[in-house]
């Protein structure tokens, strides 16, 4: 039995009636610090994507993708300090979708707080999501620990707000995977001074955690796993110790490490999309990723689906990734090579091959 098996057995123990279920959709994060800082422990879930249809109806997989994980969440036992929702909680925006995404969230027996996504964003630009959800970056303090959220998905004025002729037609344009009509995303000039004086009220040695929905490094710009000024960003961030990037969006596991930042992401509540490489003729476009990246079986729908346990040790993350009909996995940070590695899958021998696309 390895670490992983015990504390996925662990947790679904105290899940009580929920052992029958598997995985679950959401992830359960726990920072466990040495020295002063208090160990606790939040859960984090992402990428709804409530969509319309018409009248009261929606699509029904997404809701229960969210109504699973909000019940689950309210019987973890210990219990989270806090929620994290990462972004997406909408597929165009409408209000019709932020309301019925926000009557499940409210379910959350904790605080929450929210990122905001593309797919919140594009059709007006944020306004109903922050009635419902408040300001679209913010930071706080949580036992030893400096929480920053970012609006990672804004992009060129231009395109914004003069290129189409619709906010619909903006919205739509924005919210497909594969399309060129999309415009890099980014954090921004504004908000980046922002965090940068944010910043400058906390001491080195604490550890950083950054959630944002897109990922502050450059993955694959063709379907935006992309973030434009991700430098920028983690200029702002290469003076601590110890600092983490949490991100959705990519719905996949995916995990990198750039000088002192390691890169999460966590999976969806809604489907998974495949790795970037696993399509051949979008190969030349990928950039060098530090640590190659395991893919569970591409063929199961609900792969990238699920929910994960974060240990923090000595600052860095302990990633447990629960896989719906799947190998489950732990990605940790390595002290010894200084990145986030697989515990079990990591070496190329151990590696499950990604899909092949003809
Ligand atoms: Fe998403
Ligand atoms: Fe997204």
């Amino acid at each position: 039995m390895n670490n992983s098996d015990i504390t996925r057995r662990s947790f679904l123990k105290d899940m009580g009636a929920l052992v029958t279920l598997g995985s679950l959709p959401l992830s359960l994060v726990e920072l466990a610090f040495a020295g002063s800082t208090k160990n606790f422990r939040f859960a984090y879930i992402s990428d709804a994507h409530i969509q319309h249809i018409k009248g009261t109806k929606f699509v029904r997989n997404w809701d229960r993708g969210l109504i699973r994980a909000v019940a689950e969440a309210n019987l973890l036992q210990p219990k989270p300090d806090f929620v994290l929702f990462g972004g997406d909680l909408a597929q165009l925006g409408t209000k019709a979708e932020l309301d019925h995404g926000a009557e499940m969230l409210a379910k959350l027996k904790y605080k929450f707080y929210c990122v905001m996504g593309e797919h919140d964003y594009y059709l007006d630009l944020g306004k109903y999501w922050s009635e419902l959800f408040g300001p679209h970056y913010y930071s706080w303090d949580h036992k030893g620990v400096h929480f920053v959220v970012l609006n990672s998905i804004l992009t060129y004025d231009e395109w914004t707000y003069d290129r189409w002729p619709t906010a619909e037609q903006r919205m739509l344009e924005m919210a497909g995977l594969d399309n060129p009509n999309g415009s890099p995303f980014m954090v921004g000039e504004k908000q980046r001074e922002w965090l940068r004086k944010d910043l400058e009220k906390v001491k080195k040695d604490t550890p950083v955690v950054v959630f944002s929905h897109s990922p502050i490094q450059k993955i694959y710009k063709g379907w935006n796993f992309w973030t434009d000024d991700a430098e920028e960003v983690q200029a702002l961030l290469s003076s601590f110790v110890d600092v983490t990037v949490v991100y959705g969006h990519v719905h996949q596991i995916q995990y990198n490490q750039l000088g002192n930042i390691s890169f999460q992401s966590v999976m969806a509540t809604a489907w998974p999309w495949p790795y970037p490489q696993s399509y051949a003729q979008a190969e030349s476009y990928l950039p060098k990723i530090t640590i190659p990246m395991n893919r569970a079986h591409p063929f199961f729908e609900r792969d990238a689906t699920g929910w994960q346990f974060i240990d923090i040790e000595m600052g860095r993350i302990a990633m447990h990734y629960n896989l719906y009909n799947n190998t489950n996995r732990t990605v940790a940070y390595n002290p010894k090579t200084g990145q986030p590695e697989d515990k079990d899958y990591q070496s190329p021998e151990n590696r499950i091959s990604p899909q092949i696309h003809y």
